[in-house]
C-alpha cells in the first residue's frame, strides 16, 4: 500500500515536471522497442537499417513497392532482410535461393504467419483451414484429407475430367450466344471456373444466371478486394486494433458474408445427408466428423467452413485469372494462336471434344499453357512462409519464426535460367524437335510442403478449358479497340486489365 502511494506521488510530481516525464516515457519506449526488435544474430541476411517501432517500413515506397525491392536486392543481394514494425522478414530472390528454401529445406520453411482476423470475427475458435494454417497436426490432417477426397472425386481420374468437360460445354455455348460481338470474357470465365469448385464441394453446378450463384461470386470477389485493401493489410500487420469492438466486422464484412453463405450450404447438406452416399466434399467431411469425434480431431464445423472457403478463394480467382491472361495473349500473338489451332486440328480434329489423353500428343499447346503461367506470373510473391525452426540458407542464419517471402516472380523471370525471361516465348518449354520439356524453374504453384494443393486440378482445368475454347473459336481483338495491356493489376493476384474480345466460331 505504501509502495502504491509512493508511486502515485512520484507520478503526480512528474506532472509538475513535464519535460522529465517526456524523457522518462521516451526512454521507456526505446527500451520497450529494444526488447521487441530483433537481436543482432551473426550471419543474419543483410538489409537496410531499421528504425525504432517502424522498422524498415519507410524504405518501401508503397505506391511502387517493386521498385524499392529491386533497389534493395541490387544493394543487398538475393537474400535480404526487412523489419515490419517488430516482425522480421526475409526476402528470397532467384531460382537458387527459392529452390534451396522451398524444396531442399522444405520443412524448415513450412510454417505460416499468424492470421488473427478469424477469431476476431466472432466465430470464436481458431480453426485455420488449409491456406493460413500453422504447420502442424491440424494442417496435415486437413491437407491429406482434401487431397485424397479431391482425388477420389477424380483429381487425376476420369470423373473430375467429366465435370470439367461438362463445364467447358456450357462455357462454349455461352460464348457462342455472344454471336461474334465484342464482349469482356471475365464474367463467363469466372462462372465456369467457380462452377468446377462448386461441383466438387457442393455437388452441383449452377446456371450462370442463378441468383444464389451470382451472389456467391460477387461476395468472393469483394472479400478478396477487401483483403487486399490498405486497412486490412495494416490490421494483419498490427492486429492489436482488431480488438476494438466492431472493427473486424466492419473491415471484413464481405469475408463474413461468404462464411455465412457457406454455413447455409452446409446446413442444406446436413438436412439431406445420407451416410451411405458421398455426393461431394461436404458429405465426405461430414462423414469424417461423425467417425472422428475425439478431442484432437480437426474435423469440426469451424474447420469445415474454413476449408470450403479456402477451396473457393484459392481455387477460382487463380485459375480464372490465368485463363483470362491466356485469351489476352492469344489476341496479342495471333501467330501462336494459329499454331495451337493447327495442333488441335491435327490431334483432335473437328468431330470430338478435347480430353486429357490428348495432352501427351500436344507438345505445342502444352508449352503455350506453361508459358502463359510463367509469363503471367499471377502470384508474384507467393504466400508468406514462416521458418518452423532455426535454419541456414546459403550461409545466412534465419531464426525460427521469421517471415519468409519466396519471390516466385524472380524465379519465373530469372535471367540466369530462361532464354527470354521478359518475352512470351513458348519455346521455353520445347526442345529442338518440338517435344515438350519440363523446366525446373517453372514454379507458378510454388513448391515443397506448402505447394499449391490444387495444382493437379488447376492443370487439368487449364488444359481442358484452353483447348476446348480454341477448338471451338478463333479469338480476335475487336476492330478499333485497344489491344489488351500486358501489365497487370495487382490485388493479391496479378490480373489483366479488362479487355474486349471477339469469338469467331471455327
Ligand atoms: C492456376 C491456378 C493456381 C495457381 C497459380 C495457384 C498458386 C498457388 C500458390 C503460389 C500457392 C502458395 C504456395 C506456398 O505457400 O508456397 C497456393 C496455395 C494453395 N492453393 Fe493454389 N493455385 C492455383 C489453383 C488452385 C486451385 C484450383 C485450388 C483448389 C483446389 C488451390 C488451392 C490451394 C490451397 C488450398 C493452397 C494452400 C496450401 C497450403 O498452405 O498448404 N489452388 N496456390
Ligand atoms: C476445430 O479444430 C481446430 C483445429 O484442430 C481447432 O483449432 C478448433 O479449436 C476446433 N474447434 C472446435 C469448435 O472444436
Ligand atoms: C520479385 O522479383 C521481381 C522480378 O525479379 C522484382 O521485380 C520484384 O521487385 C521482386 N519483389 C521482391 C519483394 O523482392
Amino acid at each position: 500500500m505504501e509502495l502504491l502511494l509512493w508511486l502515485w506521488s512520484q507520478f503526480l510530481s512528474c506532472w509538475n515536471n513535464l519535460p522529465a516525464l517526456g524523457i522518462a516515457l521516451t526512454v521507456f519506449a526505446l527500451l520497450f522497442d529494444f526488447m521487441k526488435r530483433r537481436k543482432s544474430w551473426s550471419h543474419y541476411p543483410p538489409g537496410p537499417a531499421s528504425l525504432p517501432f517502424i522498422g524498415t517500413m519507410l524504405q518501401i515506397d508503397f505506391h511502387n513497392p517493386h521498385l524499392s525491392f529491386n533497389q534493395l536486392s541490387k544493394k543487398f543481394g538475393n537474400i535480404f532482410s526487412l523489419q515490419n514494425c517488430w516482425n522480421n522478414l526475409v526476402v528470397l530472390n532467384g531460382f537458387k535461393a527459392v529452390k534451396e528454401a522451398l524444396i531442399q529445406k522444405s520443412e524448415d520453411f513450412a510454417d505460416r504467419p499468424p492470421f488473427p482476423i478469424y477469431e476476431h470475427l466472432g466465430y470464436g475458435e481458431n480453426a485455420e483451414g488449409l491456406v493460413v494454417a500453422k504447420y502442424g497436426h491440424a494442417w496435415k490432417e486437413q491437407r491429406r484429407f482434401a487431397l485424397s477426397t479431391l482425388r477420389n472425386f477424380g483429381m487425376g481420374k476420369k470423373s473430375l475430367e467429366q465435370r470439367i468437360t461438362e463445364e467447358t460445354g456450357f462455357l462454349c455455348s455461352a460464348i457462342c450466344s455472344e454471336e461474334g460481338h465484342p464482349f469482356d470474357p471475365h464474367f463467363l470465365i469466372n462462372n465456369a471456373v467457380s462452377n468446377v469448385i462448386c461441383s466438387l464441394v457442393y455437388g452441383e453446378r449452377f446456371d450462370y444466371v442463378d441468383k444464389k450463384f451470382q451472389r456467391l461470386l460477387r461476395l468472393l470477389e469483394q472479400a478478396m478486394n477487401e483483403e487486399a485493401g490498405f486497412l486490412p493489410q495494416f490490421l494483419i500487420v498490427v492486429p492489436w486494433f482488431l480488438r476494438i469492438p466492431g472493427v473486424p466486422q466492419t473491415v471484413f464484412r464481405c469475408q463474413k458474408a461468404v462464411w455465412d453463405f457457406i454455413d447455409e450450404l452446409v446446413k442444406e447438406h446436413e438436412a439431406t445427408w445420407n451416410p451411405t452416399q458421398k455426393r461431394d466434399f461436404i458429405d465426405a467431411f461430414l462423414q469424417e466428423m461423425k467417425t472422428k469425434e475425439h478431442a484432437e480431431s480437426s474435423f469440426n464445423d469451424s474447420n469445415l467452413r474454413m476449408v470450403i472457403f479456402d477451396l473457393f478463394s484459392a481455387g477460382t480467382e487463380t485459375t480464372s485469372t490465368t485463363l483470362r491472361w491466356a485469351l489476352a495473349y492469344m489476341l496479342l500473338h495471333p501467330d501462336i494462336q494459329r499454331k495451337v489451332h493447327e495442333e488441335i486440328d491435327k490431334v483432335i480434329g473437328r468431330d470430338r471434344s478435347p480430353q486429357m489423353e490428348d495432352q501427351a500428343n500436344m507438345p505445342y499447346t502444352n508449352a503455350v499453357i506453361h508459358e502463359i503461367q510463367r509469363y503471367a506470373d499471377i502470384v508474384p510473391v507467393g504466400m508468406p512462409h514462416v521458418t518452423y525452426r532455426d535454419t541456414e540458407l546459403q550461409g545466412f542464419f534465419i531464426p525460427k519464426g521469421t517471415t519468409v517471402i519466396a519471390n516466385l516472380s524472380s524465379v519465373l523471370k530469372d535471367e540466369t535460367v530462361w532464354e527470354k525471361p521478359h518475352q512470351f516465348y513458348p519455346e521455353h518449354f520445347l526442345d529442338a524437335n518440338g517435344q515438350f520439356v519440363k523446366r525446373e524453374a517453372f514454379l507458378p504453384f510454388s513448391a515443397g510442403r506448402r505447394v499449391c494443393l490444387g495444382e493437379q486440378l488447376a492443370r487439368m482445368e487449364l488444359f481442358l478449358f484452353f483447348t476446348s475454347l480454341l477448338h471451338r473459336f478463333t479469338f480476335q481483338h475487336p476492330e478499333g479497340q485497344a489491344r489488351p495491356r500486358e501489365d497487370g493489376h495487382f490485388a493479391l493476384t496479378l490480373s489483366p486489365h479488362p479487355y474486349q474480345i471477339q469469338a469467331v466460331p471455327r
